[in-house]
């Protein structure tokens, strides 16, 4: 009878066997991981950059740097989902074609806060600083902490055209122009203005292709 045939590789086997299900289970979750991993380095909707999007200019890489110091990541995601009431409420869904030249990348999961994936132009400077220096100043019951410290702290003198020249070896296309041009850009700057700049050129520049991808339906 075919049943009593002896097979090596049988159900039975691997259902009664815990140590052997456990690595099958293993060997398929880590083969449909890379399977769905692997093709996203390749894919051109989530590899190249979509319309607008510039790598960081040396001031607002620095802000960010001081976004990632200060960990308003922990408060703040950078990344509106593509549900309606999202985009009502914060502006067209995210596109990967935005975030190629974040590295590390500041998507975050907890919302404390609003997101901030388009709060670019949304408020003043003036906004900004007041809100950064005292929260309660503009938004009565805000829990957001304060930054005061921010105003006093000079960027001049910072590393960071060592960091342009790392995220160039990554592959975000600085040109020796605009190394060489960093730190004049930082002259007399704080951190709070560094980090005003770069949220307020957060989402800005794609907004268009973003808004453009919402009306197509494309993702
Ligand atoms: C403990 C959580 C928390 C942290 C940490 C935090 N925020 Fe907030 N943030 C909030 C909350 C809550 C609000 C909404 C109330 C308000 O506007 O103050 C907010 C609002 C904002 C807004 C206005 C967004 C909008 O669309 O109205 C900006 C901009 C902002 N935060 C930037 C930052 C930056 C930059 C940092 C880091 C230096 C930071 N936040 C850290 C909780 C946080």
């Amino acid at each position: 009878m075919s049943n009593q045939k002896k097979q090596s590789f049988s159900h039975d086997k691997i259902e009664t066997n815990v140590g052997l299900l456990i690595v099958l289970s293993i060997v398929v979750i880590l083969f449909a991981g890379l399977a769905q991993i692997v093709p996203l380095y390749f894919q051109h909707s989530t590899t190249a950059p979509v319309e607008g999007a510039r790598p960081y200019e040396a001031l607002h890489l620095v802000g960010r740097d001081i976004y990632i110091r200060e960990g308003c990541v922990g408060c703040h995601s950078q990344q509106i989902r593509m549900l309606q009431s999202e985009v009502q409420r914060y502006g067209p869904y995210s596109l990967s074609g935005e975030f190629v030249y974040d590295r590390p990348f500041l998507w975050g999961s907890k919302r404390t806060g609003p997101d901030l994936a388009r709060v670019g132009q949304r408020y003043s400077d003036d906004w900004h600083r007041v809100h950064l220096r005292n929260p309660r100043d503009v938004v009565k019951e805000s829990n957001m902490p304060a930054y005061p410290w921010l105003q006093n702290n000079t960027v001049e003198g910072s590393d960071v055209q060592d960091r342009m020249n790392v995220l160039r070896t990554l592959g975000v296309p600085y040109t020796d122009e605009e190394i060489a041009k960093a730190p004049a850009q930082l002259a007399g700057k704080t951190e709070e203005d560094a980090l005003v700049a770069y949220l307020q050129g957060l989402g800005v520049a794609t907004r268009a292709a973003a808004q453009q991808a919402v009306t197509e339906g494309r993702r």
